[in-house]
């Protein structure tokens, strides 16, 4: 038995999702595959499986007899969804063809043993793709968006972030930086107005980097790989997911690959990523 689930790239409003704000999010041309065939034994996960995430995933399976295999083109714990793409196709494995809204209060629990504190906005874009306007709630409100027709280049710093430990440093210092989500959600629904128009959008995403900077769960080489973008002629760019490592994503000026390259040929780790479905 086998399951499939999409990874994701926030496009903006992450960390104010938490807090009831809105985000903008798509599914991307990467995911997890994971099949399950029986074995002999202990229930048996991957090794190099992040040790609190395969804790969450024994929670969804018996311990004896279950061989679990992995694949994936996620880079983990880069803030693409890797996670939540993982308990959504290891769900879907286990039982098959579950109802959206089943899936999703599964997925998300198993989500927030690993995360803390989840929106369920990764959660939500593993189990349907596209685009979404994403509202927490209660009650939650997804708004399927159509695609944007351009693709966005992701510069992968090689760090991975602690989504767990960055969500938990945004809440320690609010109610201080109360004002900065609300900013970040109010720019989020500026995204949304502007997601198919490059030139617009570029702007607001430099503005949304300057915003996750104040807030904090930047780092160095996330700054440095949006400054790259923006040599190579980015028109935008910003970080994507819970920071503290991770990817900046950046808005092409011309065709993405040819970003891609000038990235490349000044050392960064870049590529394409399509919305999908
Ligand atoms: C993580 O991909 C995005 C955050 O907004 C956390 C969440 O929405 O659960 C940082």
């Amino acid at each position: 038995m086998s399951g499939f689930a999409r990874g994701k790239l926030i496009l903006a409003g992450e960390h104010a999702v938490v807090y009831g704000h809105p985000a903008i999010a798509m599914g991307v041309d990467r995911g997890t595959r994971v099949s399950l065939s029986h074995c002999e034994g202990p229930t048996h996960l991957p090794g190099g499986a992040d040790p609190r995430l395969a804790a969450a995933l024994r929670l969804a399976l018996p311990p004896h007899g279950v061989r679990v295999d992995v694949h994936s083109d996620l880079p983990v714990g880069r803030g693409m969804g890797s996670s939540a793409a993982l308990a959504v196709a290891l769900l879907r494995a286990r039982d098959g063809d579950v109802p959206p809204d089943a899936l999703f209060d599964a997925a998300l629990a198993l989500e927030t043993v690993f995360h803390g504190n989840a929106s369920g906005l990764d959660v939500h874009i593993a189990i349907h793709g596209g685009a979404v306007r994403y509202r927490r709630g209660p009650p939650r409100e997804a708004v399927a968006l159509p695609a944007p027709g351009w693709s966005v280049v992701v510069i992968d710093t090689g760090d991975a972030g602690d989504t767990r430990r960055m969500v938990r440093d945004v809440a320690a210092r609010r109610p201080s930086v109360d004002g900065l989500l609300a900013d970040i959600g109010a720019l989020a629904l500026a995204v949304e107005d502007a997601l198919h128009s490059p030139a617009q959008l570029g702007p607001l995403w430099t503005r949304h980097h300057a915003l996750l900077r104040r807030l904090g769960v930047s780092t160095p080489r996330l700054d440095a790989a949006t400054d790259a973008a923006h040599h190579a002629g980015a028109l935008g760019a910003k970080l994507s997911g819970a920071g503290g490592g991770g990817v900046v994503i950046a808005v092409p000026e011309g065709p993405p690959d040819a970003l891609v390259e000038r990235l490349r040929a000044v050392g960064h780790d870049a590529f394409v990523a399509r919305a999908a479905t």
